[in-house]
């Protein structure tokens, strides 16, 4: 079990967030990721839909050889939250792991959380920290059209359409005097220099999806799952759209080229 891969599941190339974090701290591990492509966006849909998706993008991963899985997306995350998802298996979803972080990072204990309307509406992150850390004040935001402009390759630092909707949804947020902003949808750290930018350097951007790997580090670790592969390990990724398009935008979450193979797949 130990050589299986690591699965990793997101509506579509959020969660490559957490596999650029996976291959910088896990290089050895074999790591196979299903994007929703086809049917992104969750964050706009019921919970009862979201959950359904999540079911079966699970369900896609474990058609492979898996030790673990990690839910790379804020919204399901928010939904999984309060009807797991997975049960016989490692699993971690990116809302502890952030709010830990985060909440280690806040000397004012003021955290500013964004996220998908689905992430927003469904509390989690705010249920999360008052249960842990009820002297955090948490201050959140919806930000709808953000993971539209990120999978369209609205991404430049310098890009205005992006720029001008960052500052309205950033707006209410800069005025409560937050000094860690958690970035709750994995799609968001693409944008985190325009995001860093308008919050001022005093304010620590914390990435649920990088946090999710480091924590899956930390999960395997404990449990004695680490690969003892030498060589480097192999990343596959399945995408239920185009894979032309994948491979185009990937690298803007990876922050480098695809390594790997690219499939298309209707679960
Ligand atoms: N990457 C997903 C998340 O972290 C959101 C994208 C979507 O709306 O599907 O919430």
């Amino acid at each position: 079990m130990k050589n299986d891969a690591i699965g990793v599941f997101d509506s579509g190339m959020g969660g490559l967030t957490a596999v650029q974090e996976l291959n910088r701290i896990l290089p050895n591990e074999n790591i196979i990721y299903f994007g929703d492509t086809a049917r992104i966006p969750y964050g706009s849909r019921s919970r009862e839909t979201i959950l359904r998706y999540a079911k079966e993008d699970v369900a896609f991963l474990r058609r492979h050889k898996i030790k673990m899985i990690i839910a790379a997306c804020g919204t399901v995350s928010s939904v999984a939250a309060e009807h797991p998802i997975v049960t016989d298996l490692p699993f971690t979803g990116v809302i502890a792991p952030a709010i830990e972080a985060a909440c280690e990072a806040t000397r004012k204990k003021r955290i500013g959380i964004i996220g998908t309307p689905a992430t927003i509406r469904s509390g989690s992150y705010i249920k999360a920290i008052a249960q842990t850390h009820p002297d955090v004040m948490v201050i959140p935001q919806a930000c709808p059209l953000f993971v539209h402009l990120v999978e369209n390759g609205y991404t430049d630092f310098h890009n205005p359409v992006t720029r001008l909707v960052a500052e309205e949804y950033l707006a209410p947020i800069r005025k409560e005097n937050v000094d860690v902003l958690i970035l709750g949808c994995t799609h968001y750290p693409v944008i985190a220099d325009l995001i860093g930018d308008i919050m001022g350097p005093e304010v620590k951007l914390i990435s649920a999806g990088a946090e999710a790997a480091k924590y899956a580090k930390k999960c395997l670790t404990e449990q004695g799952l680490l690969s003892d592969r030498t060589e480097k390990g192999r990343n596959t990724y399945y995408v239920s759209d185009s894979t032309e398009m994948f491979e185009e935008n990937a690298r803007y979450f990876l922050q480098e080229e695809v390594h790997g193979d690219v499939f298309r797949s209707d679960f």
